[in-house]
């Protein structure tokens, strides 16, 4: 799930080890690295941690070519032997690889009969097909290029030569790849955060382009041999951002962060004259559109459908959201004038993607909603929207969440207003009020780890209701306790409860009961007594002013359709503790990665 690769005057293994490090984040379940000096080789892997690969190096080698990899399992378990780098029978060739090989086991049976595979991944059949190339051949350019061209699927490839100590090849197709360009050294990385200790200058790479990195220089080639001229990019991410500071988490820090992002949008968002700041292109595609798809993942999916209701609701645009790896097998009927919408945080998830192609050839305009500006996804929508929330390391996702609603609330009143429907919503003043809100909510931290305690401390499930906008924060709440704390948690919408899944209510079983809109307040009380009636547990979130006695808890008031920004915060921070409680990794819990690139 990531690559860094070093070539240049100092010695490899820490900038490997370190730019590793920096990819801890996105998730991963074995590591390893190979480095070149001379002609001598060599290779270091471990199922497990960085920490563990560290212990596994050998202190006594030094070398200024390197490539490192950590891998999130696709083709094969997490083992060493299924670890990157792998090589070729000759032990002439190592390569690292991202991505999924869509016809390694035709290139298995095509080409390679006779050799011998020492491991279950489909990235041993590359650096495999490379070595049996290059005997036709014998040039490693010319190998390398012939196998990307045999190559369908996704990848990130970055390739090493241990007769030839000056040189990483590489190439990309689909996955991330970027070349961070230094003074006498240059990097391959999957994600500029793995560069950021050494440069923040970094070119971006095509699909299926062969590109030759040295000390000194980076070539770019397409499959046909012609040179391509590529500017760079300084990354605008201060390495400060990617610390934890004093807290003891990335989760922790970046749900605190929450207050400050909204107001860094409303900031970025507005003009001197308090006028939303959007492109105009944005703004008249918006306008122009008879129904908006919204297109996400995971926690993305669920601001997206908080998203529909301000679309729907404020600028009256039908909208429809749907889980990305769905929509690009099963696509439902269009309408004629029909206005794409991804959000994501990372920019890469490869099932969104994946419907961008679809959607894109179809001639249908495309508008991403990111963290990463410079992402596969904003790269290729026809317009971006920035989220500003600066860069997320937990895997469970916290701000960018919640600045995804904030964002989705801007441009649902800008487009209200463009079609002159007149409001009196006033999104800015509404958001700055909902961040002083989160605020307070991020004092409350001692309350909530104490509610955490009562009621989940010996869990093995918990569910979540609400009604309307509540139901959408509810599904989230039980995302982010699942993937954190490994507790089986769903989120239901209050009424549907009783028509199934009330049959696991026992006596005991915690159900959290979100009660923050006055609309469907008798409603959800009313399912809250249900569950009670069963025997559960429940603890009831409302917002002041519309609160019950005897509710656990209540968020300070904000205005009704942005009650979503405040009511996370309780349930990010229940998952926080619940998971912390249980010695779960919090930051990078098992099985997940932070960006999907395979789909
Ligand atoms: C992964 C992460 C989730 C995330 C989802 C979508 O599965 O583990 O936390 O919500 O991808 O990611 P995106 O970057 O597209 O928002």
């Amino acid at each position: 799930c990531g690559i860094v690769g070093y070539i240049g005057k100092d010695d490899t293994k820490d900038i490997l080890l370190e730019g590793l490090q920096k990819l801890e984040y996105r998730g991963y379940d074995s590591a390893g690295i190979a480095t070149l000096s001379g002609e001598e080789l060599h290779v270091f892997k471990v199922k497990g941690r960085i920490a563990a690969l560290r212990e596994e190096v050998d202190p006594n080698v030094k070398a200024s070519l390197g490539i490192g990899h950590t891998r999130w399992a696709t083709h094969g378990a997490p083992s060493k032997e299924n670890a990157h780098p792998h090589q070729s029978d000759s032990g002439r060739f190592t390569i690292v690889h991202n991505g999924v090989i869509e016809n390694y086991n035709q290139i298995r049976k095509e080409y390679l009969g006779d050799v011998e595979l020492k491991s279950e991944t489909d990235t041993e059949i590359i650096v495999q097909l490379i070595e049996l190339l290059h005997r036709k051949t014998d040039n490693t350019k010319e190998a390398f290029r012939q196998a990307v061209e045999l190559l369908s699927g996704s990848y990130a490839l970055a390739l090493i030569d241990s007769r030839d100590e000056d040189t990483i090849y590489v190439a990309k197709n689909k996955s991330p790849l970027l070349v961070g360009l230094g003074d006498g050294f240059n990097m391959v990385v999957s994600d500029s955060m793995a560069g950021l200790q050494a440069t923040n200058e970094f070119m971006e790479l095509m699909d299926k382009e062969i590109v030759i990195v040295k000390r000194e220089d980076v070539t770019v080639e397409k499959l046909d041999g012609t040179e391509v001229e590529r500017e760079s990019f300084t990354a605008e991410i201060d390495s400060m951002d990617i610390e934890k500071g004093t807290y003891p988490h990335f989760m922790l820090k970046e749900v605190d962060e929450q207050p400050f992002v909204i107001r860094k949008i409303i900031q970025e968002y507005q003009d001197e004259d308090d006028r939303i700041k959007l492109d105009p292109e944005v703004r008249e595609a918006m306008k122009e559109c008879d129904r908006i798809y919204i297109i996400a993942a995971g926690t993305s999916y669920h601001a997206g459908l908080v998203g529909k209701q301000f679309l729907e609701k404020i600028s009256g645009i039908p909208t429809e959201v749907h889980v990305a790896s769905e929509f690009s097998y099963n696509m439902p009927l269009l309408s004629e004038k029909p206005l794409f919408v991804f959000i994501s945080q990372s920019g890469e998830t490869a099932d969104s993607r994946s419907v961008l192609v679809q959607t894109k050839k179809l001639g249908h305009p495309a508008l991403t909603l990111t963290n990463v500006p410079g992402s596969t996804l904003s790269r290729e929508a026809d317009y971006t929207l920035h989220l500003h929330a600066g860069p997320e390391i937990a895997v469970a996702s916290t701000k960018a969440y919640t600045a995804q609603i904030a964002v989705l609330a801007i441009l649902a009143v800008d487009t209200a207003r463009a079609k002159g429907i007149e409001l009196e919503f006033d999104p800015m003043q509404e958001l700055g009020i909902a961040a002083n809100a989160m605020e307070a909510l991020t004092d409350q931290k001692e309350e909530l780890e104490n509610l955490t305690r009562e009621y989940l401390s010996t869990t093995r499930n918990c569910f979540f209701i609400g009604r309307s906008i509540d139901h959408y924060v509810g599904v989230e709440g039980a995302l982010k306790l699942k993937e954190i704390s490994y507790i089986q948690a769903e989120g239901f919408a209050g009424g549907e409860l009783k028509h199934g899944t009330i049959a696991l209510i026992e006596e005991g079983t915690p159900v959290i009961a979100l009660a923050t809109q006055e609309s469907v307040s008798p409603s959800i009380r009313g399912n809250v007594q249900e569950v009670e009636a069963r025997g559960a547990n429940t603890l009831t979130i409302s917002m002041k002013g519309i609160e019950e006695e005897g509710d656990e808890f209540a968020i300070p008031k904000v205005h009704d359709l942005l009650t979503p920004l405040a009511t996370v915060i309780p349930l990010q921070l229940i998952a926080y503790y619940a998971a912390l409680h249980r010695d779960c990794d919090v930051d990078k819990p098992r099985n997940l990665a932070k960006s999907v690139t395979v789909e």
